[in-house]
């Protein structure tokens, strides 16, 4: 039986793909409402290898693994490409190919993308590129899988560790939790409190 958001939200299944501030974050949020989640991270194994370790179904899966590098265009290497692409667009789009065996009929997805108009400046075209990849590539997954609801989130700031790879600073960033209780909020999940 799938078990919609709304109805007793304890006992949903969550995969969270990632373990890094956002991720965190989500983990926080669920561990107040005792809504236990299953964590996909390097140690059990590389995001390639997602349809060979992932055995349960879930309810939501939420994609926040991601990596940014700022470099000016001609100073990329190939390495940079495959460390940028590979977890904000290729690791998804092994995951979405694998989406009837791992996520329940009427399952959601919520996906890290990037605010398009913040991250298209100077030094950050593999961040840029990878991440409107991933936006297009969502938008052709909706159309082909209708039973699943997918959200694609666009933030512009959230404090996490990945600001310690760019040399400048977030304004004014929402607390991992705040912005998983946000994300929660828009996918129908009720917090108790
Ligand atoms: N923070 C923001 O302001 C912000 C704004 C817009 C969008 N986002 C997006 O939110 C997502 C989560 O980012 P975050 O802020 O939580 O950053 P973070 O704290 O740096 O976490 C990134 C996570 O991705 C993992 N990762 C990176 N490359 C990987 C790879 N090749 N294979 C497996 N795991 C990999 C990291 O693992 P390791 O720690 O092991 O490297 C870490 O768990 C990203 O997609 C990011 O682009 C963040």
């Amino acid at each position: 039986m799938v078990i919609a958001l709304g109805d007793d939200q304890t006992q949903m299944k969550v995969l969270i793909v990632g373990n890094g501030g956002v991720s965190k974050g989500f983990q926080k949020v669920f561990a107040e409402q005792s809504v236990s989640f299953d964590i996909y991270h390097r140690s059990i194994g590389d995001l390639y290898e997602m349809p060979q370790k992932i055995k349960t179904q879930y309810d939501l899966i939420i994609y926040a693994v991601g990596n940014i590098v700022w470099k000016p265009v001609r100073n990329n290497t190939a390495q940079d490409i495959e460390e940028i692409f590979k977890p904000n667009a290729f690791g998804f789009f092994v995951l979405a190919q694998m989406l009837p065996q791992v996520l329940k009929h009427k399952g959601k997805v919520v996906i890290l993308g990037a605010n398009m108009q913040r991250i298209t400046s100077p030094f950050l075209s593999l961040y840029a590129a990878s991440k409107s990849a991933l936006k297009a590539f969502v938008e052709v997954a909706k159309r082909e899988m209708r039973r699943y609801s997918f959200y694609l989130l666009e933030p512009e700031e959230i404090d996490t560790p990945i600001w310690k790879k760019v040399p400048v600073d977030p304004q004014n960033p929402k607390s991992p939790e705040d912005f998983a209780r946000e994300t929660l909020d828009i996918i129908g999940f009720t917090l108790t409190h």
